[in-house]
């Protein structure tokens, strides 16, 4: 699995007390890198950083991206070969209700990150997670381009747009001659064991399944690409071991923008979803959509021909696949099931015959 692009190699990964970070640190972990990570302390009780006991495997820095100083000491200490950006305020109904600290989080931390690695005098591949919600959404069926118009509705994804062109403008303004190279890729709708988020519709669904109510189900005909978390963290890896390969020089376009989706079959509507995660764990729903609700995307799709064209990468599990792991996810988690699920997958993709596997 990539080689020895991450064996002793150290990493400043933040976000790592979220949920894709701490699926993200667990892999890094497993493929002998030195995890550095820099985040708020968890959020959620329970929190995968807690059920996973990672404090104790890496080294755990609780911080905040808002400040420009301490991101610029951290990434100076740590001296890093690779940097994944994670941290971010990621929920769009939590960014109604506190756009500001959206913005900050997500914008200007973004630019410290950015700032703190101007200063770096050696090689580092960083790779800056977004989203999809950053493209300007027409509600089209086809997949968004990874050259299509930013924007974003609302604060959140407006935000993540926002990010996007800041790590352009640096890109091109301070990285064309310099040892870091800058990439960011763009995933959305990520599922798997772990995540405890409020507001998001598979935790809310095992919340509910837990306490043995219906689940409530508020946006049951919007279209997702649903996708489990170890699809994008093998394309963030991907991109990062690319960046930095010996054998794929500057290969022109990889310091750039990737969307890392699932395949068609994969874009479902909430409700085949909660019906798919019924059939792991018995219970029912309710549609309860309210014509009040704050705006949020009805139809959103990726194209991912840039990842495949460059990277090789390309999705591994189906959907029905991806609902069964991240079911037996939350009912069964430890780091063994994780590590598990990570040579499973793997195993998945090397039958593909997907290059990193
Ligand atoms: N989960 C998804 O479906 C999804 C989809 C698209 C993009 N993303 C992006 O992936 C990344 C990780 O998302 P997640 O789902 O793991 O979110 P999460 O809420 O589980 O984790 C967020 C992480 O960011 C950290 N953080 C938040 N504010 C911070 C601050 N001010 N300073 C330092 N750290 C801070 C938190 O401590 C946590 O470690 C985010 O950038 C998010 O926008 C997530």
């Amino acid at each position: 699995m990539f080689t020895s692009a991450f064996q002793n190699k150290t990493v400043w990964l933040s976000g790592h007390t979220g949920f894709k970070g701490a699926w993200l640190a667990e892999w890094l972990l497993k493929l002998g890198a030195q995890v550095h990570g820099y985040a708020l302390a968890p959020s959620t009780q329970p929190a995968l950083f807690d059920q996973l006991g990672l404090s104790n495997r890496l080294h755990h820095q609780v911080n905040d991206v808002r400040s420009a100083e301490a991101v610029h000491r951290s990434i100076q200490a740590t001296q890093p070969d690779f940097v994944f950006h994670l941290a971010a305020q990621p929920l769009v109904r939590l960014s109604y209700e506190q756009p500001a600290v959206t913005y900050a989080t997500n914008v200007m931390g973004t630019v410290h990150v950015l700032d703190a690695l101007r200063s770096l005098k050696k090689p580092c591949a960083a790779v800056f997670i977004t989203t999809d919600k950053c493209y300007e959404n027409r509600e089209w069926i086809y997949g968004y381009r990874e050259e299509d118009p930013l924007g974003g509705y609302d604060p959140y994804s407006s935000s993540k747009a926002a990010s996007e062109i800041a790590i352009a403008a640096y890109r091109r303004s301070f990285f064309k001659n310099h040892p870091v190279r800058i990439a960011s890729a763009r995933a959305g709708n990520v599922i798997g064991g772990g995540d405890w988020a409020v507001d998001r519709i598979v935790p809310d669904c095992i919340r509910a399944l837990q306490r043995g109510v219906p689940i409530t189900v508020r946006n049951p005909h919007a279209t997702r690409p649903w996708q489990h978390v170890l699809e994008p963290i093998s394309g963030y890896l991907c991109l990062a071991a690319s960046l930095t390969s010996d054998l794929r020089p500057l290969i022109s376009g990889l310091a750039s923008a990737f969307n890392f989706g699932p395949t068609h079959e994969s874009n479902r509507t909430v409700a085949e979803l909660v019906q798919e995660i019924l059939k792991h764990w018995p219970g029912r729903w309710e549609d309860k959509s309210d014509p009040q609700a704050v705006h949020e995307a009805g139809l959103l799709q990726l194209s991912t021909d840039k990842a495949n064209a460059l990277l090789g990468w390309s999705p591994v599990w189906n959907f029905p696949t991806a609902i069964e792991q991240t079911v037996r996810g939350y009912r069964e988690m430890s780091r063994e099931l994780i590590l598990n699920q990570i040579l499973q997958y793997a195993a998945a993709a090397k039958q593909l015959g997907l290059p990193w596997a």
